[in-house]
Parts: structure tokens; sequence; C-alpha cells
């Protein structure tokens, strides 16, 4: 078990799917989450967990794409907790318009979440964290392929992009900055995925299934606590192998 006692995170997104999974998983560990989302109060499961861990898991609301919220949440941070150990930007939209299809909107708005949120949370949140800090994005297997729904694909690679560039600058203050990539993951939005999509997912998936929000938070924990001390700049899949064979499943399975 991953002892995380003493250490505060944020956790952007966290009213369900991935995003709650990775705050009880958290809590458990010993940690503080302050949990966010868009809504003034909770969702139900999230003030279950709230009582459940009192004083380990806060709820405070926040959207990503909000300069002064974001300057509200880290003030509120800094009178209650003096400090920040971890952030993860969790938070992020999915619009599934395809190239020809896609608008201006849909990208602006995606990025606006996606990428722009991850950056003023970093941008946020660094000041109030020291070295041994780490802050995990929470990317895609779109970053590292071509997805079809193009204004997701393309706001996850620039998360990626914009992931790398703050490990490379926030190294020397010994804060770490990582990506995990999930593959399909069981959550409110995969629950409205076309089920073809599922099923086409499954098929490029060694592992031959989809997987849970609790698979991802474990990785999530793991980069966020001292035993990957080591471990910053890195894309790390959650994907069960969709994104490690190039292609070559379906040739390996027509051969069987
Ligand atoms: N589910 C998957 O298969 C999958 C696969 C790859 C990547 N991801 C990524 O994992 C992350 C979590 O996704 P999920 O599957 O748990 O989805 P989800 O829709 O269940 O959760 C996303 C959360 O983000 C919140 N959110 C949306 N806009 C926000 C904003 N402006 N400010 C603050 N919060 C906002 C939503 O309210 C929601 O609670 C996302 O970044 C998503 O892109 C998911």
């Amino acid at each position: 078990m991953i002892d995380m006692t003493d250490r505060i995170v944020v956790i952007t997104g966290a009213n369900g799917g991935q995003g709650l999974a990775e705050t009880l998983m958290f809590a458990r560990a010993g940690g503080v989450v302050i949990a966010t989302d868009l809504t003034a109060e909770p969702f139900p499961a999230v003030a279950e967990a709230v009582k459940e861990h009192a004083g380990r898991i806060v709820y405070r609301q926040l959207d990503v794409r909000l300069p002064q919220e974001w300057v509200a949440l880290t003030r509120f941070i800094r009178d209650e907790h003096g400090c920040l150990d971890g952030l993860v930007n969790n938070a992020g939209i999915t619009r599934r318009s395809r190239l020809l299809d896609a608008t201006p909107a849909d990208l602006a708005a995606v990025s606006e979440v996606n990428v722009t949120g991850a950056l003023l949370g970093m941008q946020a949140c660094v000041p109030l964290m020291s070295s041994g800090a780490s802050i995990v994005n929470v990317g895609s297997v779109a970053a590292l392929s071509g997805h079809y729904p193009v204004a997701y694909t393309a706001s996850k690679w620039a998360l990626r992009g914009l992931t790398i560039a703050a490990a490379t600058e926030l190294g020397p203050q010994g804060i770490r900055v990582n990506s995990v990539h999930p593959g399909f993951i069981e959550t409110p939005m995969t629950a409205g995925a076309n089920p073809a999509f599922r099923e086409a997912t499954i098929d490029e998936t060694p592992l031959g299934r989809t997987g849970t929000p609790e698979e991802v938070a474990a990785v999530v924990l793991f980069l966020l606590s001292p035993m990957a001390a080591f471990v910053t700049g890195v894309d790390l899949p959650v994907d069960g192998g969709q994104s490690s064979h190039g292609g070559a499943k379906s040739v390996s399975d027509a051969l069987r």
C-alpha cells in the first residue's frame, strides 16, 4: 500500500468517473484531497465520500477554465494547509465530430478545458509546491494515436506537449510532471459512446476488455507518490496494451 499521509493534492473533475476513483484512492492512502468540479455542491457519491473520510476529502467548486476560480482555490489551500504536494489535471470533455464536421467551436471548447484548464492549474498550484511535489495530467490514447474525434485528439496531443514542457521547466525545482493515457475506461464520459466504438476498441486491446476508473487511479496514485521519485516527463498508457502494438494486433489475430 502506498502511504500518502500528510500529503495534500488537488483533483479536478472529481464528481465522478476517474476523478472520483482517484479521490477515494488517495484519501484511503492517508492523504488529503481537495476534490473539485463544476457544481457548487458535490454529486451524491462525492458527498458520501466527504462524510466517510471526514477531513481527508474536501469538496470545492472549480471551473478549470477560469483563472479567478484557481486563484480562489489556491488562496483557500494556502490559508487552510499552507502548501500543496500534488495536482491531478483530470477534468476533461470530448466532442465526437470527425475531421470534416468539426467546428472551430468544437476545437475551442475542448481545448479550453483539456489544455487551458491544465495550464491554469499548473500556474496556480506550482507556487504552493516544493521539491517532491508531483503533477499528473490525464491525457488519453488519443494523444498517442490518430483517434477519430479530431478536436479531442488535437487537445490531448497539446496537453501531452504541455506536460513534457512543464516537466522540463519544473524539474530543477524537484517537481515532477507526468501524463497518464487511459484507454477505454467505463465512466460517464464513455457511457454515451457508440457501441461500435467500444467493440472496435476492445478488438484492438490485447487484454481484451475495457478498463475501470480504479485501474487508472492506481497509476495516478503511484505517480503522485514518492515511489515515482525519479519519474518525470513520462507518457504512461493505462490502456490494456491498446497503444502498444502499432496495428499489429489485427495481423496477429488473423493468423491465429
Ligand atoms: N473514460 C475514458 O475512456 C477516457 C479515456 C481516455 C482519457 N480520458 C480522460 O480522463 C479524464 C476523466 O474522464 P472520465 O472518463 O472520468 O470522464 P467524466 O465525464 O466522468 O469526468 C470528467 C469530469 O470533468 C468535469 N469537468 C468538465 N468540464 C469541467 C470544467 N470546465 N471544470 C471542471 N471540471 C470539469 C465533469 O464535470 C466531470 O465530472 C478526462 O480528462 C478524459 O478526457 C477518459
